[in-house]
């Protein structure tokens, strides 16, 4: 144990490029196939973690509040596991606080997950590095473990015949990205979503006819997303996303009772979107477990397309850029 009984850590969203959708493990968020995603440099979230020897249980706050019961017993099931890895079983009070709106398909899980990952590893003493650190946050949220990383990651599937699973799934970075991108998110609704994405997945793998197809799609993307980013092709990278995006939805859709993230304002952007590119403007949308859309593009046209999408749109449009790895706050000590 070091002798930290506090620490803060602060953790940005990312959205997927190549999707996260269907677990093949739900207790150890182990998922069916590889994802790849960019971090954001927006909506970072910032948990403190401090330790109380003696006292009977964890107390967890969001944004000042005491959290929903449902958000306390996720952090709380998250902060078991931690305690099993150290030496102490001291409960916790978690604070955290989110510059982006929770639960309404904007990653919110991504960086908060990463940064109680970081901020509890630190405060009992857990010697992880980013690997390990990243097959932690991936318990509290899938996709969290890609967040735990900056700029581009690629978060790993078990192999079918891996012999520990678990040690098989993280994200590591990609260092050989040549694009320069950043997203659009168009806000089009911050209010929490209807069916959450854990129970989404779960209904979709369970019931989805286009499920197995998906599977197999996603997977291939993956290797053409990565061939593209690499060579540096942006309109490959956005044809793939896009596409990826929707096949997810479509997926989602036909499964039963089917499930409906896009509504007419999300459809109102993707047309945008397509009159953008029809005039020549390269651009391409990326939607996840919400109505949001976010637009790829170009760094240097990034500006343009936000003004045009707020404009056509009424609705706010903020630009993202490639954003960092999870780390502690410089207070409570130095991270790895
Ligand atoms: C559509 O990571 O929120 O954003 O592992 O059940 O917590 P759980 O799911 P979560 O799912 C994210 C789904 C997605 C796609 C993605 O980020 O890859």
């Amino acid at each position: 144990m070091t002798d930290a009984s506090a620490a803060v850590a602060t953790a940005h969203p990312n959205i997927a490029l190549v999707k996260y959708w269907g677990k093949r493990d739900e207790e150890l968020v182990l998922p069916l196939a590889d994802s790849l995603s960019m971090t954001l440099d927006v909506f970072p979230t910032t948990t403190c973690v401090t330790r109380c020897p003696g006292a009977p249980a964890d107390a967890v706050t969001m944004d000042g509040r005491p959290a929903a019961e449902e958000v306390s017993q996720r952090v709380v099931r998250f902060l078991d596991l931690v305690r099993q890895r150290s030496a102490c079983g001291d409960r916790a009070v978690v604070d955290t606080r989110n510059t982006v709106p929770v639960g309404a398909g904007l990653a919110s899980s991504a960086g908060g997950f990463a940064a109680l990952a970081v901020a509890a590893a630190a405060a009992y003493g857990l010697d992880l590095d980013r690997s390990d650190l990243s097959r932690l946050a991936r318990r509290g949220s899938g996709s969290a473990a890609r967040s735990v990383f900056g700029g581009f990651a690629l978060w790993h599937a078990p192999g079918p015949h891996a012999p520990d699973p678990d040690a098989a799934s993280f994200a590591e970075p990609l260092s050989r990205v040549r694009i320069d991108a950043a997203l659009v998110v168009v806000l089009l609704d911050t209010g929490p979503k209807s069916v959450s994405s854990r129970e989404a997945m779960r209904r979709t793998v369970a019931t989805s006819p286009l499920f197995p197809a998906w599977l197999a799609s996603t997977r291939l993307d993956l290797r053409r997303m990565r061939a593209a980013l690499e060579a540096g092709d942006l309109a490959a990278v956005g044809e793939i996303a896009e596409r990826n995006a929707l096949g997810m939805h479509s997926t989602l859709e036909s499964a039963d009772p089917p499930i409906r993230y896009r509504t007419g304002q999300s459809d109102q952007v993707l047309e945008q979107v397509r009159a953008l590119r029809s005039a020549g403007v390269g651009c391409w949308a990326t939607m996840d477990a919400g109505p949001n859309v976010k637009v790829l593009c170009a760094g240097g046209q990034a500006v343009p397309v936000a003004e045009r999408l707020a404009g056509a749109t009424g609705f706010p449009a903020v630009i993202a850029r490639p954003g960092p790895a999870a780390a502690l706050c410089p207070r409570t000590g130095a991270g790895r």
